[in-house]
């Protein structure tokens, strides 16, 4: 397990019109990252932030861009996100040809990767890359939209994935983080650390609350009750 909780406030939810001033508020609130949702209404059916948005956040944040591509295909948005200041760049198995070839690029371009699986994905994808990936993102929605019920059966996926990772860890020597996105909430974090994860989206439990350092306190309250 690596060292520490991470929580990932998903700017999705943050107020648009204000977006470098959010960024700025959630990191004094206490976020270790700054969650990038980017929807193509292709491979999602939504349309969000592109690159362009992505380098005018970037001066305003002190911590990692983490982003996550929902968009189809990838490997062209790749180096744009890369020159545009993102720290890790995840992406869908289903979303490119050639997965192999995708975690490659992204390390080329000086990022950490991230494979995220959805609800109905199986981890079987995991099997001939965990070795080279930094990230495993678990999704408890369908991707599309924040503001979404967890869907109970993560759990059973978080901790499966958490052995498959914690074996390749063993075996390699690399950290890989086990990160988690949507309806994750004060109320439901600690049931999901336990389950395996140790970086936390969250969105709306976050944007929507008027103190986002109260709120991310008691998140950590929460984490700190794991054992
Ligand atoms: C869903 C996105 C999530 C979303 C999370 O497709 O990938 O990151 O913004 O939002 P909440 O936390 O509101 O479910
Ligand atoms: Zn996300």
């Amino acid at each position: 397990m690596p060292d520490s909780f991470r929580i990932a406030p998903s700017i999705l939810a943050a107020d648009c019109a204000r977006l470098g001033e959010e960024v700025r508020d959630v990191i004094a609130a206490g976020a270790d990252l700054i969650h990038f949702d980017v929807m193509d209404n292709h491979y999602v059916p939504n349309l969000t932030l592109g690159p362009l948005v992505c380098a005018a956040v970037k001066p305003h944040s002190s911590v990692p861009i983490d982003v996550h591509l929902m968009v189809k295909p990838v490997d062209r948005i790749v180096p744009d996100f890369a020159r545009a200041g993102a720290a890790n760049i995840s992406f869908h198995p289903e979303a490119t040809e050639h997965v192999d070839r995708t975690i490659g690029l992204i390390h080329e371009q000086g990022c950490t990767a991230g494979l995220v699986f959805n609800p109905a994905t199986p981890l079987d994808w995991l099997m001939h890359v965990i070795d080279k990936l930094d990230l495993v993102l678990i999704m408890s929605v369908n991707p599309g939209f924040g503001g979404q019920a967890f869907i109970p059966h993560a759990l059973e996926k978080l901790r499966a994935a958490r052995r498959l990772v914690d074996a390749a860890m063993q075996r390699t020597g690399r950290p890989i983080r086990l990160e988690v996105d949507g309806g994750v909430k004060a109320d439901n974090i600690r049931a999901i650390a336990q389950a395996g994860a140790d970086t936390f989206v969250a969105g709306s439990a976050i944007f929507d609350t008027p103190d986002y350092k109260a709120t991310i306190a008691r998140m950590r309250a929460e984490l700190a009750q794991v054992g």
